[in-house]
Formats: C-alpha cells, structure tokens, sequence
C-alpha cells in the first residue's frame, strides 16, 4: 500500500473543481488520510518544487502557486503514486488523455489545476513538507471490498 501527495492548485481551487477532483479518488478506492485548504508561501513552494528551480518557468510557477489557497491531500492505496499521475495527465494537458483530470478540466501547462507525487520517494518528502502534524489512519469499512 502507497501513499501519494496530491494537491489542487490555486486555479483548480478558483474554478471550483474541489468536489470533482476529490471525487474521482474517492469512486476510484483510494484512502483519504490527510487535507487541507492552506495558503501557501513562496519560501515553501520553493522547497516544494525545489528540483525545477533554474528552470525559465520556475518563477511564474512559484507565482502562480502562491496565488491563492490549495487544497492539500494524501491519498492511500494500492499504486496509489502511479495511479495518482495516470488520473492527472501529461503535465500538458493537452497532451492528456481524455478521461484524465488534466485532459477533462484544462488547457495550459502553467495552469494544469492538480499536483501528484512523482515518484515514493518524493511522496514521502511532500507529504512531510505540507503535512508536518502527520496523516490521520483510520480503518475503511469499504477496504476489504476494494483491496484483495
Ligand atoms: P506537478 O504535478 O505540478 O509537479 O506537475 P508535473 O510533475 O506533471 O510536472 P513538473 O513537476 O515537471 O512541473 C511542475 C509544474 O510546473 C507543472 O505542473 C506545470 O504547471 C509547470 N510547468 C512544467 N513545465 C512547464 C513549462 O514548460 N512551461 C510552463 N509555463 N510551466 C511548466
Ligand atoms: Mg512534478
């Protein structure tokens, strides 16, 4: 079992996509262990994106990250890092697949609504970078129903 850091940007907050997006993990078996609706800072989506900095989009990205409220989450499950990306798309939405959340509900790579872990190991940092007081475990009536 996985867990992945999945993050409704600023833009996918604005356009009210919270409900859809929360939705389509829920209905596809994965846990919900951890949210929040947060303001982040620039210093800390720096560190969240620290492996693009140097980047010519880096500071547009920080921008727009910063320029309203996310919505911050882990979710659980099986393959949950893999999937997760398979749900949001390319980065390009308009190379996402119809079908993915990315390919339903935008256009531009600078405003492509979502964020999800790329790989164990970032998941792991990210869920520690924005959720410092830990996750909530819980059992679900529904897991033996949804994991064999
Ligand atoms: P995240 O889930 O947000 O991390 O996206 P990703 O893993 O699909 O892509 P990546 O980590 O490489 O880039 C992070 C974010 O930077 C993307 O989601 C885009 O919003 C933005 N970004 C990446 N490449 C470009 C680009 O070429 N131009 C612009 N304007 N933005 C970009
Ligand atoms: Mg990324």
């Amino acid at each position: 079992i996985e867990r992945t850091y999945i993050m409704i940007k600023p833009d996918g907050v604005q356009r009210g996509l919270i409900g859809k997006i929360i939705q389509r993990f829920e209905e596809r078996g994965f846990k919900l262990i951890a949210l929040k609706l947060t303001q982040s800072t620039e210093a800390h989506l720096e560190d969240h994106y620290a492996d693009l900095k140097g980047k010519p989009f880096f500071p547009g990205l920080i921008k727009y990250m910063a320029s309203g409220p996310v919505v911050a989450m882990v979710w659980e499950g099986l393959d949950a890092v893999k999937t997760g990306r398979v749900m949001l798309g390319a980065t390009n939405p308009l190379q996402s697949p119809v079908g993915s959340i990315r390919g339903d509900f935008c256009l531009a790579v600078g405003r492509n609504i979502c964020h999800g872990s790329d790989s164990v190991d970032s998941a792991e940092k990210e869920i520690k970078l924005w959720f410092p007081e830990g996750v909530t475990q819980y059992t679900s009536a529904l897991e033996s129903w949804i994991l064999e």
